[in-house]
């Protein structure tokens, strides 16, 4: 039987979320304001000017993964494509190494190198219930989400360094 060629399949939709396209899914609001208001973020590292969420932000023109986030409490929401590992790796060694605090939303890739290498590693992970709407998107994302923290254990600095007093 033939098939309709405007259906949109499973395939076409996990294909369109890990296009390049996805690379600019914007974190869902909601969810942001809620983390923002817990640990003040002041830094976004991947984004552009449009769709940063901090006010200090690293566009691919200065290159995130290139720029230094000591002591800075970081929002890191990568480029869902192949380079996603390099960001969590960032972001483990900049808190362990630079006394940053980063919370990364990322995938639920449990069968990565990063995953492993990293994410198990982190302070705390919360995995998100249900599935994320990004960006403009009406439809969930086929793959499961979630918050990464890595650094920081003392449930006090993260206002201090939002402040810039840290
Ligand atoms: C998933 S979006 C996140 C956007 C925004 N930070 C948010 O959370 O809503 C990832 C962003 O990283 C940007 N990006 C890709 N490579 C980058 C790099 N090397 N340095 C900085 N930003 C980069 C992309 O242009 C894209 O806007």
């Amino acid at each position: 039987m033939k098939r309709s060629k405007s259906r949109t399949t499973r395939r076409d939709k996990f294909k369109a979320c890990f296009s390049s396209r996805s690379n600019l899914w914007t974190t869902p609001p909601d969810l942001f304001k809620k983390l923002d208001a817990k640990y003040h973020f002041n830094l976004d590292p991947c984004c552009t000017h449009e769709t940063a969420l901090c006010k200090d932000h690293f566009t691919p023109a200065e290159d995130g993964l290139q720029q230094s986030w000591a002591f800075k409490c970081v929002f890191c929401n990568p480029p869902y494509s192949w380079e996603g590992g390099l960001w969590v790796a960032k972001a483990y060694f900049e808190a362990k190494e630079n006394g940053a605090l980063v919370i990364c939303l990322l995938p639920v890739r449990t069968d990565t190198r990063w995953f492993h290498e990293f994410v198990l590693k982190a302070e705390e992970t919360e995995f998100i219930k249900g599935r994320l709407k990004f960006g403009n998107s009406k439809n969930s994302a086929p793959f499961p989400s979630i918050i990464v923290r890595f650094g920081c254990d003392c449930g006090s600095c993260c206002e201090l360094r939002g402040k810039g007093e840290l």
